[in-house]
């Protein structure tokens, strides 16, 4: 097959611009993908995903796209590439604008979660500016940008305990992210992300992965914030945080599995999902979000979850990246 493989790539950037291209692919992912669809396709093409995208794919009319563009900018950027290639009639893996737009306003997704009686915070909104904390919702709370990823916006700080840290977040968010702030009530049990391969009746759960925080700094947060992604985690010095496959009774093991596939339906995600799960202080599971685009870094060192929980089942990186593809062709009968 003629596969292009749609991205926004990474370049060099200063540390002080590193949280904006947070969500992008560097150099190193996208050649690991390149070469893993190599192994199995003839042609493989590299498109980036900015303006040009569009001629370029019409132009090169591969039989299907590895789509893993995160977008330019705005709160539909992760629809703009799906679009496109619905336009030019074009297959590719993963979501439709719809659901990709859907999953990344984590409002919306909370809202049809709740819609289909799946669990998720209790939250409220700030539009514009903080006027007191909704009847109901007591501290601490956490503070969150309402379309960002890979934890952009989700700070150290971002978990508060009184008013003036509360005010103080929204107020940072807002102005730093041009975007409202979801506030919700914070979960302080175990948290969970779990993988999920497949559509319709034939979903396959990966190997769950629990993010553990006795392994982030004394004195840090139990949230798995921009710095316990990014900052206290790096490939020289990786962060031992996650457990794969995490330690459950049955009973655990099986809701979170439902709650997965469950929210994979309620969304109209397709072939490919991470799913954060976390539990409440009386450990019942609520679901904060679903990434239809996830992650995928090559590397084990990188603690990327994805990758991490399909080589416990079994699954190397290439076989990953081709199990995907496989899917969306199945998908299209193609
Ligand atoms: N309501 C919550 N209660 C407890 N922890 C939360 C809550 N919401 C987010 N977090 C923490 O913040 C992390 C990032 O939040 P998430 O909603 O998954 O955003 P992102 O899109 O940046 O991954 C989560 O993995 C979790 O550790
Ligand atoms: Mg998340």
């Amino acid at each position: 097959m003629r596969i292009a493989i749609t991205c926004n790539i990474k370049e060099e950037v200063p540390p002080h611009l590193e949280e904006c291209y947070a969500e992008w692919d560097d150099h190193e992912t996208i050649e690991s993908v390149k070469n893993a669809l190599l192994e199995k396709h003839e042609e493989v093409f590299i498109v980036n995903a900015d303006r040009r995208a569009p001629r370029r794919l019409e132009e090169l009319r591969p039989e299907m796209v590895f789509n893993m563009a995160e977008g330019m900018g705005g709160d539909s950027r992760e629809s703009f590439i799906p679009a496109v290639l619905e336009l030019l009639g074009i297959p590719y893996t993963g979501s439709s604008p719809l659901t990709l737009g859907l999953c990344l306003n984590k409002l919306r997704a909370k809202q049809i979660l709740s819609c289909y009686g799946i669990p998720t915070p209790r939250y409220f909104v700030v539009e514009r500016e903080y006027r007191g904390i909704k009847e109901g919702l007591d501290f601490p709370l956490i503070v969150k940008p309402i379309h960002e990823g890979s934890s952009k916006g989700i700070r150290n700080n971002s978990l508060v305990r009184n008013e003036e840290e509360l005010r103080e977040r929204v107020h940072t968010v807002i102005s730093t992210y041009h975007q409202p702030a979801l506030v919700e009530e914070y979960l302080s049990g175990r948290e969970f992300t779990v993988a999920l391969l497949g559509n319709e009746d034939q979903i396959r759960v990966l190997p769950i992965v629990e993010i553990d925080y006795s392994t982030i700094p004394e004195g840090a947060n139990p949230i798995y914030s921009y710095e316990a992604k990014w900052v206290f985690d790096r490939p020289e010095n990786p962060l031992d945080i996650f457990r794969c496959p995490a330690d459950l009774d049955d009973e655990l093991y099986r809701t979170l599995c439902q709650l997965a596939v469950d929210s994979f339906r309620a969304l109209g995600v397709r072939d490919w999902c991470r799913i954060d799960i976390r539990c409440d202080g009386s450990g019942r599971p609520h679901v904060l979000e679903l990434n239809p685009l996830p992650g995928i870094l090559p590397a084990p060192e990188c603690n990327s979850c994805f990758p991490k929980a399909a080589r416990a089942a079994g699954l190397s990186f290439s076989e990953l990246v081709n199990t995907v593809v496989d899917i969306a062709r199945k998908r299209y009968g193609i």
